[in-house]
């Protein structure tokens, strides 16, 4: 369970303040896919951010299955990253010059999975998001964009993370691949009973969500 409390993120730059998240509070439960959508510069990206501990909230609370993150340490926030949060990207951001199966099998080892079973885990998740088994040893320049984003969620859940942060997902793909990988978050979300959030400007693929959330100007609401 996902509880965030009153977070709150402004940006002091040179030409002056940028309140990019305004008292932002909502839940999510295990298993659930949330979509968040809203204007470009509404706050989408900086509110994933603070989510994933790569940036820090001027104040409020995320408390993940009765964790506050915020009171975690450096080395805290860091086995944070690599063990329970997940993240996907637009543009796949899978490592060039190693294979499908070595892109998971590097998330596992960040994530101290034991050595002996990363190939094991990295198979089965390759299997689970669909990746043709003649396609393991592919490196990404040798795979579609769909495929790429298929290896990406493979990394993203393997070591069995509790949340997922998916910026754009779908943003690099065609309509039809776009629906099928949002299918695929979903399956995979309720599978591993992980909390996934999806920013998405595409309203059919926030149709697939469990539930839609909107920030305008950094102020979240729930789409009833
Ligand atoms: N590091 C930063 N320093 C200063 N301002 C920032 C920083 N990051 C984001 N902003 C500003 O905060 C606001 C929200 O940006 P954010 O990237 O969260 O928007 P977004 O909803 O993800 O937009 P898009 O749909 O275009 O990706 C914008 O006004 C942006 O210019
Ligand atoms: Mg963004």
């Amino acid at each position: 369970m996902l509880k965030v409390e009153n977070l709150d993120k402004t940006f002091r730059t040179g030409a002056g303040d940028v309140h990019a998240v305004r008292d932002v509070s909502f839940e999510a439960k295990d298993g659930e896919l949330v979509a968040i959508i809203g204007a470009s510069g509404s706050g989408k990206s900086t509110l994933l951010s603070l989510l994933g501990l790569l940036d820090a909230p001027d104040k409020g609370s995320i408390d993940l299955d009765g964790i506050e993150l915020a009171n975690l340490d450096s080395p805290g926030r860091t086995q944070f990253r690599s063990r329970q949060v997940g993240f996907v990207f637009q543009q796949f951001n899978l490592i060039p010059n190693l294979s499908a199966r070595e892109n998971v099998k590097l998330a596992l080892e960040f994530a101290h999975w034991p050595k002996n079973d990363r190939d094991a885990r990295a198979h089965e998740m390759l299997n689970l998001v669909g990746l043709d088994a003649s396609k393991a040893d592919r490196r990404p320049a040798k795979l579609s964009g769909g495929e790429q984003q298929r290896v990406a969620i493979a990394r993203a859940f393997a070591a069995q993370p509790q949340l997922i942060l998916a910026d754009e997902p779908t943003g690099s793909l065609d309509k039809a691949t776009g629906q099928k990988i949002v299918e695929l978050l979903r399956k995979v979300a309720n599978t591993q009973k992980a909390t996934v959030l999806v920013v998405t400007h595409d309203e059919k693929i926030a149709k697939k969500a469990d539930r839609r959330l909107e920030i305008d100007d950094g102020i979240l609401k729930e789409i009833t």
